[in-house]
């Protein structure tokens, strides 16, 4: 397994937030967490990479025991994380941006090849490069925002919430993205609203209720329980 949460717990001072979740992420995965506002599937992303404590709980990446890690010694591992909200540089252009993004700024070579790699994902970011990225629309922000983290060569992304905000066409578009970026070797872990889009994506699921994992199956499965059908995806 590239990830393993064992049991995790999580409390904001006394709100119970996650009650002993366990889920798997498997190398080249991609798997989605859906469920209703509140449910705590922007925590468990949050717990994952350091970014809140658990109380209790294990978080494993690649076997190692990751707990009390700080995010940045986690973006070293190769676990890192686009949180919801799209947050680039606004004054800075994009070419800055991916810059900003990239460990290896000094070795001009090797960050050129990342920056080209990031391009030939997402051509757009190339033919406006020199915008600034304040200005780009909030799908391409996005773009960006996923650019930015490729520039760290992650082995485990994490997306919160990939498209929210954005219109039918681009959600689709954000999705064929996320695809490409996985069939190249980055294993996924998403966070959506947009339940039954993430599971015709991903792999697996696992479907949050109020700080509990309420079903976890194959995402083809997910999509024809009823169960899950009637009370996560709408109903229809
Ligand atoms: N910093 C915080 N301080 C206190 N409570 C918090 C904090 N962050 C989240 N919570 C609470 O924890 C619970 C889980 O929130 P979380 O953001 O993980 O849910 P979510 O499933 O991502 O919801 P959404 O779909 O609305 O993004 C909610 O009740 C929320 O109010
Ligand atoms: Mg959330």
């Amino acid at each position: 397994m590239l990830l393993e949460v064992r049991n995790l717990t999580v409390y904001y001072d006394t709100v119970l937030a996650l009650d002993d979740i366990s889920l798997t992420v498997g190398e080249g995965e991609i798997v989605a967490m859906i469920g209703p506002n509140g449910a705590g599937k922007s925590t468990a992303l949050k717990a994952i990479c350091g970014l809140v404590k658990p109380k209790s709980g294990e978080v494993l990446f690649q076997g190692e025991n990751i707990n009390g890690k700080q995010p940045y010694q986690l973006v070293e591992k190769g676990l890192c994380l686009v949180p919801e909200g799209r947050r680039v540089f606004a004054s800075m252009s994009v070419l800055e941006n991916l810059e900003m993004g990239s460990y290896t700024r000094s070795n001009k070579k090797t960050l050129q090849e990342y920056i080209d790699k990031v391009f030939s994902i997402f051509p757009l970011l190339k033919e406006r490069q020199r915008q600034r990225a304040g200005t780009l629309s909030s799908g391409e922000q996005q773009m960006l925002a996923i650019g930015r983290a490729l520039m760290l060569k992650p082995k485990l992304l994490l997306l919160d919430e990939p498209s929210l905000g954005l219109s039918p066409n681009y959600v689709n578009t954000v999705f064929e993205k996320i695809k490409e970026i996985n069939k190249d070797g980055t294993t996924i872990l998403l966070v959506e609203q947009n339940a039954r889009m993430a599971l015709e994506y991903a792999d697996r699921g696992y479907v949050f209720e109020i700080g509990k994992i309420a079903f976890e199956d194959k995402a083809k499965n997910l999509l024809e329980n009823d169960k899950v059908r009637k009370s996560f995806l709408g109903g229809i």
